[in-house]
C-alpha cells in the first residue's frame, strides 16, 4: 500500500493512543517512525508499532512518565526517562542537549531509563537542522558475538553522527554496529534464501550461510566493529550505572517491565572551534568533491553519508510511502496489537 506521510503519520498515531500514550507521546513516535520508513529506513518504521502498541498497553512503556532532568556540571546533564516511549525520551533530551550547546558549546546528555528510540539519526539530525554537529548512541538487546565468541553478549549497538551543510542540507551517517539487522535473518528465512556467511554465526559460533541455523551476528569489520559496539555501551550504559553486555534487557522477553535502556548525546557547536561561514562552506567544498569522485564500476556516484536517504526521502515525498499490506492491514484494523511478541525472544532457539 502507498500512503503519503500525512496519512501513515495519522494511522501510527491513532494505534499508539489507542495502546494509551498521550496525543503529544504519540504524535512524537509517529514522527519519529514515519521519518525512518520515508527515508526507506524500513526496519525501525510502521513495522514496529505493532510491538510498541503490545508494549504499551502491557505497561512496559509507561505512559505517563514522569521526566527529569539534572545539570551535572558545566556542559553535562542526565535526563532520566522514567521509561517512557524511547522516542519521546530521545527527543526531550536531545532538545536539552541542543539548547545547551547553543549555549555553552559543548553538551554531553547521558539518557537513562527509557525504551527503544528506533532510528537515532533522527535525533542527530534535529541538532544539524539547528547547525549543530551531534553523535547520538544507544544500548540494544545482547544478539551479537564478541570478536573470536561463540556466545552472545552485546547488542546491535547503534551510532549516529550529523552535521549541517549548505542550503539546509546535513549530513547523517547512522548505523548499527553489526554487518546486518536481525530483521535481515528473518526475511532470508521467510524466503529460504542464503544469506552472506559474513552476517552471522551458528550454534558454535562458525559463520553461516543458513539463515535457519543463525543464532548471533557479527560485529561490522572483526575486532573494530566489536570494540565500538563495546563502547557504545560503556559511554551509554555503565557511564549511566544502567545494566550493561549481556544484562541489557531484551526487546522481546517481558513486555510488561521497563526496559532501562541507555542513550548519550553529545552535541557540538561548531561556533566554538572555528567560525560558522568556514565549517559551512568546507561541508559544502567536501560534498561538492565526493561528488565529483569517478565512480567505481557498479555505481553512479559518490554519495555522502545519509545523501541516499535524502535522494529515497524526495521519492517518497513525490509517489508516496510503500508500506507492506500486513502493516496496512494491522494499522487500519480496530485491534490494538494482533500478533503478541511477548516472551518470543528471537535467540531462545
Ligand atoms: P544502513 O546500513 O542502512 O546505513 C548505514 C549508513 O550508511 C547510513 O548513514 C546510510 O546513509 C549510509 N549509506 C548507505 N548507503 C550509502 C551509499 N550508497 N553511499 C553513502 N552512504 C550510504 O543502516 P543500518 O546499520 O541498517 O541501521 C538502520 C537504522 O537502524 C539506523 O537508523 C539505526 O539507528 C537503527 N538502529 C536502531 C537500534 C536501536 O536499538 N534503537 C538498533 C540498531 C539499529
Amino acid at each position: 500500500m502507498n500512503l503519503s506521510s500525512v496519512q501513515l503519520h495519522q494511522l501510527i498515531k491513532a494505534k499508539i493512543m489507542q495502546a494509551g500514550l498521550s496525543d503529544e507521546h504519540a504524535d512524537t513516535v509517529a514522527d519519529v517512525l514515519v521519518f525512518a520508513d520515508e527515508r526507506g529506513v524500513h526496519s525501525h518504521g510502521a513495522v514496529r508499532v505493532e510491538y510498541y502498541s503490545e508494549r504499551i498497553s502491557k505497561g512496559g512503556i509507561n505512559s505517563a512518565p514522569q521526566f527529569s532532568y539534572e545539570e551535572t556540571g558545566p556542559c553535562s546533564a542526565v535526563f532520566d526517562g522514567d521509561n517512557g516511549a524511547g522516542h519521546v525520551v530521545a527527543k526531550q533530551s536531545m532538545e536539552k542537549a541542543i539548547e545547551m550547546a547553543q549555549a555553552k558549546g559543548v553538551a554531553v546528555v547521558g539518557v537513562k531509563r527509557m525504551s527503544h528510540s528506533g532510528a537515532l539519526g533522527y535525533f542527530t539530525k534535529l541538532a544539524a537542522e539547528r547547525g549543530l554537529v551531534a553523535i547520538s548512541m544507544c544500548q540494544s538487546d545482547p544478539m551479537v558475538v564478541p570478536f573470536g565468541g561463540s556466545e552472545v553478549y552485546y547488542g546491535t549497538n547503534p551510532i549516529a553522527f550529523s552535521a549541517p551543510g549548505p542550503e539546509g542540507k546535513t549530513i547523517n551517517f547512522d548505523m548499527a554496529t553489526t554487518v546486518q539487522a536481525w530483521g535481515k535473518i528473518l526475511d532470508a528465512r521467510s524466503r529460504n534464501q542464503t544469506i552472506p556467511d559474513t552476517w552471522a554465526v551458528d550454534e558454535a559460533g562458525n559463520p553461516t550461510s543458513d539463515p535457519h541455523a543463525v543464532r548471533a551476528l557479527l560485529p561490522i569489520a572483526g575486532p573494530k566493529g566489536y570494540g565500538l559496539m563495546m563502547m557504545v555501551d560503556i559511554l551509554s550504559g555503565v557511564m549511566l550505572g544502567l545494566p550493561f553486555g549481556r544484562s541489557v534487557s531484551s526487546m522481546y522477553e517481558d513486555l510488561s517491565e521497563g526496559r532501562n535502556l541507555g542513550q548519550l548525546h553529545i552535541v557540538l557547536n561548531p561556533e566554538f572551534f572555528t567560525t560558522r561561514d568556514y565549517f559551512i562552506e568546507s561541508i559544502a567544498q567536501t560534498m561538492k568533491e565526493l561528488g565529483e569522485i569517478r565512480p567505481a564500476p557498479g555505481f553512479n556516484k559518490v554519495l555522502y553519508p545519509g545523501q541516499n536517504s535524502d535522494l529515497i526521502e524526495a521519492k517518497s515525498k513525490e509517489n508516496g510511502i510503500e508500506i507492506v499490506d500486513d502493516v496496512y492491514e494491522y494499522l487500519i484494523s480496530e485491534h490494538t496489537f494482533i500478533n503478541s511478541y511477548d516472551h518470543k525472544s528471537a535467540f531462545n532457539g
